[in-house]
């Protein structure tokens, strides 16, 4: 690769330890995907997972002196205050999630805790070259925004922001970012639980292309646009798709082929929706709990479901998981106050693929969200997956 003074400097050392191993990794990830050079980053995004080895990078890269430079916004662990008022978090989960703190902070990341920063945090224009890892993320960047990154790790991302470099390729070129399967939905996509069935479905039938959807409506809210991105890429690794008359860079059909033609064509019908909603929810029966906001609920999507329980009584708990911006707008605005009486609750900075949710292992819960069902089977939880409104009648009722 070809290297600016700058990065050969940083290659070498002269900027310390900890930016010299991230400019290491990030030319041997360019070797790799043959990157000629690399490119500056102006926004960065680290899916810290609280995790063993997402632990020891970044610790070793806070030895090693590293701080960031383009400072990342991060995904959540678990908001230890909040688990340790409703259940007992073991002695070992409580110094991981300290050290897991205590780390992003001393690297210099931008506190956030949360899967949506691209909504309100972190919000990149149109052509900017990111670093996002997080699998909800990485699709908003590239297809609402028409911004650019490639589907990092937490360990590439964060390179990226030590360095505020990452090597041009993949995603950050104008070629590869061409559509290459059309997706004729002849489903009806009716409302937001709709595109976590479409983002289920389409990867068993695309093969790792990057789909271009036909006959979806050109209206859908964020929500829409953040679960089928979450479900994509969870469901088929697709950092990218296009929406006729949505993505920036897919105002018509040619546009996003880049004048050629597609390489196949899918079709996507109720059948397909129904029969993957089938294979990935457990059966109906008895539940124990509700839980949403996989990827983090926005302020409307809180809104909605306060609507729905005020002046109700839920038979079972019922958390909604958000950022702590939206959840102090909640509360100013009454809605966690409404939830709150109906015996629900709002938990900020939490990822349900955490181990302060062990106090539900074995029970089983309904979601709207595939991808919270999807990860949490390791974790012996069972969900019930249902639109919104559905989840809610079933918390009411103690039962689907
Ligand atoms: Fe967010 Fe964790 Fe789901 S990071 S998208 S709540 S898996």
């Amino acid at each position: 690769m070809e290297l600016s003074l700058e990065e050969q400097e940083m290659l070498d050392g002269n900027y310390g330890k900890g930016v010299q191993i991230a400019m290491k990794i990030q030319v041997a990830l360019g070797d790799v995907f043959n990157a000629q050079r690399m490119v500056p980053v102006s926004r960065t995004h680290v899916a810290l997972s609280n995790q063993e080895a997402d632990l020891w990078f970044v610790e070793k890269m806070v030895s090693a002196g590293a701080k960031c430079r383009v400072s990342p916004t991060v995904n959540p662990g678990f908001n230890l205050e909040y688990f340790q008022c409703i259940t007992t978090i073991s002695k070992k989960d409580e110094e991981m999630i300290r050290r897991t703190r205590k780390a992003y902070k001393d690297v210099g990341a931008t506190l956030t805790f949360d899967c949506t920063p691209y909504l309100e945090k972190n919000v990149p224009r149109f052509g900017e070259i990111t670093a996002y890892s997080e699998s909800s993320a990485t699709p908003f960047i590239n297809s609402v925004y028409g911004a650019r990154t490639n589907r990092e790790s937490a360990q590439s991302a964060l390179c990226a922001a030590i360095t505020g470099r990452t090597p041009l390729y993949g995603f950050l070129l104008d070629e590869n970012r061409k559509g290459q399967v059309l997706v004729d939905v002849q489903a009806k996509i009716k409302s937001d639980f709709d595109y976590q069935l479409l983002g289920y479905a389409v990867p068993k039938k695309l093969k790792f292309k990057t789909p271009v959807f036909v006959n979806v409506p050109t209206n859908p809210s964020a929500a829409a646009l953040m679960n089928l991105g979450a479900q994509l890429n969870t469901a088929g690794n697709v950092p990218m798709y296009h929406i006729v008359g949505v993505t920036p860079e897919a105002k018509t059909i040619n546009d996003a082929f880049q004048g050629g033609d597609p390489e196949y064509v899918i079709t996507i019908s109720e059948e397909d929706l129904e029969k993957v909603h089938e294979d990935i929810t457990d059966p109906g029966g008895k539940i124990d709990f509700a839980l949403f906001g996989c990827p983090h609920f926005n302020i409307n999507q809180v809104a909605h479901i306060s609507k729905l329980v005020k002046g109700k009584k839920l038979k079972v708990k019922l958390w909604i998981m958000t950022s702590s911006l939206t959840k102090e707008l909640a509360s100013r605005m009454g809605y966690l106050e409404i939830l709150q009486a109906a015996g629900g609750d709002i938990v900020d900075d939490t990822c349900m693929d955490q181990p302060c949710w062990e106090f539900l292992y074995g029970k089983k819960g309904v979601t709207d969200s595939p991808k919270c069902a999807y990860y949490t089977k390791r974790r012996n939880m069972q969900f019930v997956i249902r639109n919104v409104d559905e989840c809610i009648d079933a918390a009411m009722r103690g039962e689907i």
